[in-house]
């Protein structure tokens, strides 16, 4: 990523002024920079390790020098920067750097004034695949991970204003269209006149599944009905349409409710380009016939690609290469996101490889990456399912969470101080807010355990927590009685936030380094950072209110209001609600 604008990165415009300072006192060295958060604030706030490796270097260069002189040559060479107050070399050679705090105080009357700003970055089209169920088959928890996942990593990019384009992959064209079709056709002959009712696709699905293991002649018009369907005859189409419907129903109660925008472009659509990439591949030789199928060995693959099957149909895999070529070429995409679980990754590798194989991209230009995730688990440590053994449906999940979310809310008696429809946007808020926290707060390389309890604890590092800190902040802020146009007179007069106290700063330093975790985060992709953030901003928070009054009240009952305090709660909460909607939570101003 190339940043145009570090707004308040503090990282960024460190790392510019210590490559700077390295350049000048080390020409003929170059090793990365490494500068890192310090662990402890005994060490001031950043720390820059580059004086190790330089020092490495040069000894590798016939010049010996102690670590600690090369940061001393460093530290000499820095150029003014109003982020730096001091600079310490402790023998080891690292350099600690303690941050200026009239710069602090400026970044924070900054955002007080302006509101949160995310750093600028050269936009770039990005394509991010996601949830990507299969039609007939209900949603599970799997796609439930990547319909979580992907919205983030959307939600990310659109936070910094990237062109984004969201796209649902469903299976919606495969071989079991032929035996669904042929169902449909018996068990409701009137249906081209009327919506047939399905009802519930799932077992619509057994049924037809049924006959088709057992009905030879029933099997033999399936494969009839594949056929006609992907020659587009119209009656099909229709009763494909209406099948595709009822799934399309249901995924699209569970989106709403997890406020998920989605744009469909299922397997179907790439039916005639199929076609053309299958001639590609022919005339320009990528094609090995066996045993009737066409295959295509990328470089450095291990299990080819079935490009056109024995039966003269598509697969998985021919519709996933004419996906990547539609993204590249026709929607001009410079970025391209599969979130699919880790069991698909030998896929994708394949995919990618032939890709680059036909001079589709390279990878200088154009990242095209597989984003994976791991399984979810139930507590038992074993794949999640209901106690009877069955996948979990999707929507039964969500309305568990809201039955259990509002319990909750009530044993609490939170309902005695909200209204009907506070209550609901609080119980929903902790509900969804929850299952996505839950997921997006692991690694998301790894598998992880669902479990409502934990999700809905409030304590520790879950949703509930931190929307409780949040509603928390606003409170304070509300119930301090200031108006909201004293606190931007007060802000206005004071471009520097006046702030002393050193949990205040603490707070503060916290605040501004959102955009630097914004900034990783585009880069990794590994949600779980903003998480910690979010929980580390919110018991930071906590100090600090434990410590600094925000409003006092005297013996004689009147109050006193610490405006710098005030605002810096103000700018907490802006700050933390930044960050909930690019992780898709919904912040409410009361729990
Ligand atoms: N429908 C697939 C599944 O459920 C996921 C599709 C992911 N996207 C892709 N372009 N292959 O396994």
């Amino acid at each position: 990523v190339v940043v145009k604008d570090f707004a308040g990165s503090i990282m960024g415009r460190l790392a510019d002024v210590f490559k700077k300072a390295i350049k000048e006192a080390f020409p003929s060295i170059s090793v990365p920079l490494v500068l890192t958060e310090a662990s402890n604030a005994k060490f001031g706030d950043y720390q820059c390790n580059s004086a190790m490796g330089i020092s490495a270097a040069l000894k590798a260069q016939g010049t010996a020098k102690r670590p600690a002189e090369v940061a001393a040559e460093i530290v000499a060479k820095l150029p003014a920067c109003p982020l730096i107050s001091k600079t310490e070399i402790p023998p080891a050679g690292f350099i600690n750097v303690y941050l200026n705090e009239e710069f602090i105080a400026k970044q924070c009357g900054e955002i007080s004034r302006h509101g949160v700003k995310l750093p600028t970055i050269e936009s770039r089209r990005v394509i991010v695949d996601f949830s990507s169920p299969n039609i007939a088959k209900e949603m599970h928890v799997g796609h439930l991970r990547s319909t979580i996942i992907g919205d983030a990593i959307s939600r990310l990019f659109e936070a910094v204003g990237f062109d984004v384009l969201r796209l649902n992959h469903i299976g919606d064209w495969g071989t079991q269209f032929g035996m669904l079709i042929a169902h449909l056709f018996d068990r409701f002959p009137n249906f081209q006149k009327e919506t047939p009712a399905i009802g519930d696709l799932q077992s619509f699905y057994k049924e037809s599944k049924k006959r088709f293991d057992e009905d030879a002649d029933f099997k033999k018009r399936a494969y009839e009905c594949v056929v006609k369907l992907q020659n587009f005859e119209p009656e099909f189409i229709k009763a494909w349409t209406d099948i595709c419907n009822v799934s399309r129903t249901s995924n699209n109660e569970v989106y709403d409710k997890l406020d998920i925008v989605l744009n469909e472009r299922g397997e179907s659509y790439y039916q005639t380009r199929m076609g053309a990439i299958v001639e590609e591949l022919t005339t320009r030789s990528f094609l090995r016939e066996e045993e009737g199928r066409h295959l295509m060995f990328p470089t450095g693959c291990d299990i080819p690609l079935t490009v056109v099957k024995s039966d003269g149909g598509f697969t998985y895999d021919t519709s996933d290469l004419a996906a990547l070529k539609n993204r590249l070429f026709e929607e001009n995409a410079d970025w391209l996101i599969y979130v699919v679980d880790a069991g698909q990754s030998l896929h994708f590798d394949t995919i990618f490889a032939a890709g680059r194989d036909l001079g589709w991209y390279d990878e200088t230009q154009k990242r095209v990456e597989h984003v994976g995730f791991g399984l979810v688990l139930g507590e038992d440590k074993k794949k999640f399912k209901t106690r009877s053994g069955e996948t979990v449906r999707l929507k039964d999940l969500l309305d568990e969470g809201v039955r259990r979310s509002e319990e909750k809310l009530k044993e609490k008696n939170r309902d005695k101080e909200m209204t009907p429809e506070e209550l609901v946007a609080a119980r929903d808020a902790v509900a969804y807010g929850g299952i996505k926290y839950a997921d997006l707060s692991h690694t998301r390389t790894q598998d992880y355990i669902f479990s409502y309890d934990r999700m809905l604890d409030d304590k520790g590092n879950t949703a509930v927590y931190l929307l409780y800190a949040y509603a928390r902040i606003r409170s304070i802020v509300r119930q301090s009685g200031v108006s909201e146009s004293d606190m931007t007179a007060f802000a206005t007069n004071n471009e520097h936030l006046p702030l002393s106290h050193p949990k205040e700063l603490k707070l503060a330093k916290q605040v501004l380094k959102f955009s630097d975790v914004i900034l990783q985060l585009v880069d990794t992709l590994m949600l779980h950072t903003l998480c910690d953030y979010l929980y580390t901003l919110s018991s930071t928070f906590t100090e600090f209110y434990s410590e600094c009054y925000v409003v006092e009240k005297s013996k004689e009952g009147t109050t006193t209001v610490n405006m710098n305090r005030l605002v810096l709660c103000d700018v907490t909460a802006n700050t933390m609600e930044k960050a909930l909607r690019v992780l898709g939570i919904r912040p409410v101003p009361k729990m």
